[in-house]
């Protein structure tokens, strides 16, 4: 059974990127190609563009989807354990899309699971579907998914969503950290990728792009965000031709209907 914990088990990212593509220039061909199968989106954690995401690709599939992401009105408020809730929506569906609070938890999941697990965040781990459309987001913009330079801005620690992308773009590319909040200079830098202060995880502290900074960046530069923002980048910039966090959403229903559609031989 093919799960996907860690974006280490995308064996052939290239490819993907290519399929999501093809999905992206005609989705309507693509629109029975789950009817039988249902996704349990499965989340422990607030979630906007992921939950959301993945419930309109699974639809837009043929698909039908389980929606547990209000955990106070399922058992998981009477002290059920991830294992037993997870074990129980195996029977339903036939892929669980899972977001939990601790790194390590969608490891777990997969130990007792009969159909596949996407790991759709897990604490301060991974998140490896957000790195797939961030990859298919720079591809897109750059015309390669390597052998550039990025920055990362921001909650470094704490951010599942760095952690992800940056294993594989430490095999390829310049890679630049940046955890200091009061930074007067930035690298220079082909991607700028920031993330937000993860408050709920613990962390404090608050930056923003200054005009100074942007002014600085070069103009074929792109800046990515996965979202949601809080202060980090002022909305006068969301017209700038760099800011490219809009896309990175919308490419996230093509990047999630193409991984779903990679499932559709699973029993
Ligand atoms: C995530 O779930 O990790 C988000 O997309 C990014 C964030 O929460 O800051």
């Amino acid at each position: 059974m093919k799960h996907l914990i860690s974006i280490d088990d995308m064996s052939d990212i290239d490819s993907f990127l290519l399929s999501v593509k093809d999905i992206k220039t005609v989705p309507k061909l693509h629109q029975f190609d789950l009817q039988n199968k249902i996704l349990t989106n499965l989340f422990y954690e607030p979630s906007t563009r992921t939950s959301s995401s993945f419930h309109s690709a699974m639809t837009r599939l043929g698909g039908k989807v389980l929606s547990i992401n209000e955990i106070t009105y399922s058992s998981v408020s009477k002290g059920e354990n991830l294992q037993d809730t997870v074990r129980t929506m195996g029977y339903y569906s036939d892929i669980i899309v899972l977001r939990t609070q601790n790194a390590g938890d969608a490891g777990l999941a997969a130990e007792v699971s009969s159909v596949p697990i996407i790991n759709a965040g897990d604490g301060n781990g991974e998140h490896p579907t957000q790195t797939l459309l961030d990859l298919y987001t720079i591809y897109e913009n750059l015309g390669r998914s390597g052998n550039f330079r990025i920055t990362f801005i921001g909650d470094i620690e704490n951010s599942r969503t760095v952690h992800s992308l940056a294993k594989v773009l430490e095999k390829n590319c310049r890679v630049e950290y940046l955890d200091t909040y009061n930074f007067d200079t930035l690298p220079l830098s082909d991607v700028y990728y920031l993330t937000r202060v993860q408050r709920e995880r613990g962390s404090t502290g608050s930056y923003q792009l200054t005009e100074n900074n942007i002014r600085k960046m070069p103009g074929d530069s792109i800046v990515m965000h996965p979202f949601p923002r809080n202060e980090e980048i002022p909305s006068w910039f969301d017209s700038d031709p760099r800011a490219k966090y809009f896309e990175q959403i919308k490419n996230g229903l093509y990047v999630r209907m193409a991984l779903l559609r990679s499932y559709r031989d699973f029993p």
